[in-house]
C-alpha cells in the first residue's frame, strides 16, 4: 500500500513527472525501434521484383515531371471494396525501387498500381493523346505532345547510378549499357534486345507507341504503365481469402 502513496512525488512535482515519463516512454522507443536496426530488410522479399528498365525509368520520371501523381495513387489498400476493384493489394516489396514512391494522397482518377496489362498499348496511346477519344466523359488532360518528343537518352546511366546509391541493385552493366537498353527495348527488330533481355529476363519489349521510326516519351510512359502491378505474380495467392 505505501508504494502507492508514493505516487504522490509525481503528481507534485512536474519536473519529476516529466522524467519519469522521458524514462517510460523511452523505454517503450527502445522495444519498439532497437530491432529495426539489427534487421537486414525491414521489406520482406517477393519473387520477380527487379529494378525497373531504362525504358521504364524514363516512363517514371515522365510520370512525375506531369503530374500524373496529382490525380492517380498507385497503392491498393486492403479494404474489400479496393481489392474487388483493382485486385491483390500493394506490398511494400512493390515500391521498394521507388524513389521516390508513387502511394500518392488523391484519386481524381482510378489507383494505378495494377493498370499493367489491363489496356493495350494501343488504348493507353489513344487516351494519353486524347483521353476523350476512347473514354468520352474523362476529364483528364491530353499528353499528345509524348508521341512527338524524343526519349533522352542521356543522363539516363547517371539516374541508374543515382537509383544505386540509395539501395537499387543495378549492376556496372547495366549502368554502362543504359542508353542503348532504353532503345532495345521500344526496338523489337534491333540487334541490342538479346542483350538487354539477358540484363533484364521479365522485361517486355515492344514498340509501345506503334512509331517504329523514333523512340519517343510515349513509348517510355506506356512501357511503365503497362510494367505497372506485373511483376509479382499474384495467381500463386488466394485472392478471394483476402476478401473475408
Ligand atoms: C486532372 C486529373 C488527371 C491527371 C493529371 C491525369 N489523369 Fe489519368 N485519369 C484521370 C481520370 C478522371 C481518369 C478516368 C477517366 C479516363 O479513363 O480517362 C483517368 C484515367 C487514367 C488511366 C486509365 C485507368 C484505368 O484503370 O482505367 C490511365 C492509365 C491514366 N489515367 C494515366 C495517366 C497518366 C500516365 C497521367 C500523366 C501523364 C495522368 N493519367 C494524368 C485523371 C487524371
Amino acid at each position: 500500500m505505501s508504494l502507492w502513496n508514493k505516487h504522490e512525488i509525481f503528481e507534485k512535482h512536474s519536473l519529476i513527472l516529466v522524467i519519469g515519463i522521458l524514462i517510460v516512454v523511452s523505454i517503450g522507443g527502445l522495444v519498439e525501434i532497437a530491432p529495426l536496426f539489427y534487421l537486414k530488410s525491414t521489406i520482406e522479399k517477393v519473387e520477380g521484383m527487379r529494378p525497373y528498365t531504362p525504358l521504364e525509368l524514363a516512363g517514371r520520371n515522365i510520370y512525375i515531371r506531369e503530374g500524373c501523381y496529382l490525380c492517380h495513387s498507385q497503392m491498393v489498400r486492403p479494404m474489400r471494396d479496393e481489392l474487388e476493384r483493382y485486385g491483390h493489394f500493394s506490398l511494400a516489396a512493390e515500391s521498394m525501387y521507388d524513389h521516390p514512391f508513387q502511394w500518392g494522397s488523391k484519386r481524381t482518377g482510378p489507383d494505378l498500381a495494377r493498370v499493367g496489362g489491363k489496356y493495350s498499348d494501343e488504348w493507353h496511346r489513344d487516351h494519353l493523346a486524347d483521353p476523350r477519344s476512347v473514354v468520352p466523359e474523362s476529364i483528364m488532360p491530353g499528353y499528345p505532345f509524348l508521341l512527338e518528343a524524343k526519349v533522352e537518352t542521356r543522363g539516363i546511366g547517371d539516374h541508374l547510378k543515382a537509383n544505386r546509391a540509395v539501395g537499387v541493385p543495378y549492376d556496372d552493366a547495366q549502368v554502362s549499357e543504359a542508353a542503348s537498353d532504353m532503345i532495345a527495348q521500344a526496338s523489337p527488330d534491333s540487334a541490342a534486345v538479346d542483350a538487354f533481355l539477358e540484363r533484364y529476363p521479365n522485361a517486355i519489349v515492344r514498340d509501345f507507341d506503334g512509331d517504329p521510326s523514333k523512340v519517343t516519351e510515349m513509348d517510355a510512359l506506356v512501357a511503365y504503365l503497362q510494367m505497372l502491378g506485373t511483376l509479382v505474380d499474384f495467381s500463386i495467392y488466394d485472392n478471394k481469402a483476402n476478401l473475408r
